[in-house]
């Protein structure tokens, strides 16, 4: 397919109307293209949010396990550095789309002056930054993402227990370009290369919805007597450890909730539940753990951007935050040292995978996931427009 630069520029400017969410970003990405080979300069493929899905559609998201970067491609990890991923709601507002665009310090390539200083004075939904449609009240207010990495080199062979979360980049997704820093002890990955995942649950301005999305990605300047990464554990709620229990400590993997209860690792009871409120909040307490979740259709459909005109210094604090990479389930902000079979506090147990992927304790019943029937409606439709339809195959 051949594109003129005016239909081109038509292209991406209805690309980046259409209300997109956010995903990560990188030449090494899977689904760089949506489910196609074929070079395009803009698309979403994998900003729209994952709710109610099974494990193969939320899974890497489904049909881009298929869709690999080319060969050669890789997200690098530089051991006791920095990774950088580009946080976007449009591949076209990214500095791998095919360069007919400038990039803007935002993730739906507009400048947003206003977002520069922002603090919210409230938590109405009229101060959800809309564009780009972050999730956020300000950038205090952002939940934190995180990246998460395999030692195989086939997507498909991959599993949950494999997936293990070693940095979390707090506050993000905020400005377009994110930066996670890496274990200065990450081994090397295989020649082939190993497979990476970008994780998000926002806390705030959003229905029950999650993120994800893989990458190729490799270490470098990895040791070589560096230790093993050890096989992922259950991430925890211990907001207020004497009554929610300790953190779990050491290797962490992805946070899986809102989807089908089968493959959920945070169940929908304790997110929506009155009991099991969060303690401490900016504007109040006693919000639920996933606030989001809990917001009614029509109260999400009003939610139209509005930009408070703002001025001041946003304190930064990585104590906030609902279930996501974020202290309240046992993610401290940065390189996660501690996810080594060296350094993980707990010898992993024997598990056995539940058919979905997902894991459990050898011998742990299958009510201590999830047993609660899901009572939320489904998320609202997303909007898209045939255009994207045809792009996404
Ligand atoms: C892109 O940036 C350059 C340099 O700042 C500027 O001259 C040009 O007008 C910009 N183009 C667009 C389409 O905004
Ligand atoms: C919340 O803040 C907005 C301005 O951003 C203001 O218009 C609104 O009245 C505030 N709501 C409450 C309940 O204070
Ligand atoms: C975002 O703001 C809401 C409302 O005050 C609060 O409950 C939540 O903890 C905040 N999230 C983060 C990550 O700061």
């Amino acid at each position: 397919m051949m594109y003129t630069t005016s239909t081109l520029t038509l292209f991406i400017l209805l690309a980046t109307r259409a209300q997109a969410h956010i995903g990560a970003y990188h030449k090494a990405m899977y689904c760089r293209n949506g489910f196609s080979n074929v070079e395009v300069p803009a698309g979403r493929f994998v900003a729209d949010p994952q709710t109610g899905l099974d494990w193969d559609e939320f899974w890497f998201r489904g049909k881009c396990k298929d869709f690999p970067p080319p060969d050669g491609e890789f997200l690098e990890l530089p051991a006791g550095g920095y990774a950088t991923l580009e946080l976007a709601g449009n591949k076209a507002a990214t500095s791998i789309n095919m360069g007919v665009r400038n990039l803007t310090e935002w993730g739906d390539g507009e400048e947003h002056p206003e977002l520069e200083h922002r603090v919210a004075l409230n938590d109405s939904l009229s101060n959800c930054v809309g564009e780009p449609n972050l999730h956020a009240l300000d950038e205090a207010n952002a939940s934190g993402s995180a990246l998460a990495i395999a030692y195989k080199s086939d997507i498909h062979t991959v599993e949950w227990s494999d997936l293990v979360v070693f940095s979390v980049a707090p506050n993000t997704p905020w400005r377009r370009v994110a930066k996670f820093e890496v274990p200065k002890d990450m081994p090397a990955c295989p020649p082939e290369g190993c497979i990476c995942a970008w994780g998000w649950s926002p806390d705030w301005c959003a229905r029950d919805n999650l993120y994800m999305n893989g990458f190729r990605c490799k270490v470098t300047n990895a040791r070589a007597d560096a230790p093993r990464v050890a096989p992922a554990q259950v991430a925890k709620w211990c907001e207020v450890p004497s009554e929610d229990g300790a953190c779990v400590a050491g290797p962490k993997g992805i946070i899986i909730h809102s989807q089908q209860d089968a493959i959920n690792n945070v169940p929908t009871a304790d997110i929506t539940s009155l009991q099991k409120t969060q303690r401490d909040g900016r504007f109040d307490v006693g919000h639920f753990r996933s606030p989001g979740a809990f917001l009614p259709p029509s109260s999400f459909a009003l939610s139209s951007p509005v930009f408070g005109v703002t001025s001041g210094v946003v304190v930064l604090t990585s104590g906030f935050g609902g279930v996501g990479y974020n202290e309240k389930m046992g993610f401290m902000p940065g390189a996660q040292n501690d996810i080594f079979v060296t350094t993980n506090p707990n010898p992993p147990t024997v598990v056995v995978p539940n058919g979905n992927g997902a894991q459990r304790p050898m011998g742990q019943c299958r009510a201590n996931f999830n047993l609660k029937k899901r009572s939320l409606e489904p998320a609202p439709r997303v909007r898209r427009s045939r255009f994207w339809g045809s792009l996404f195959g």
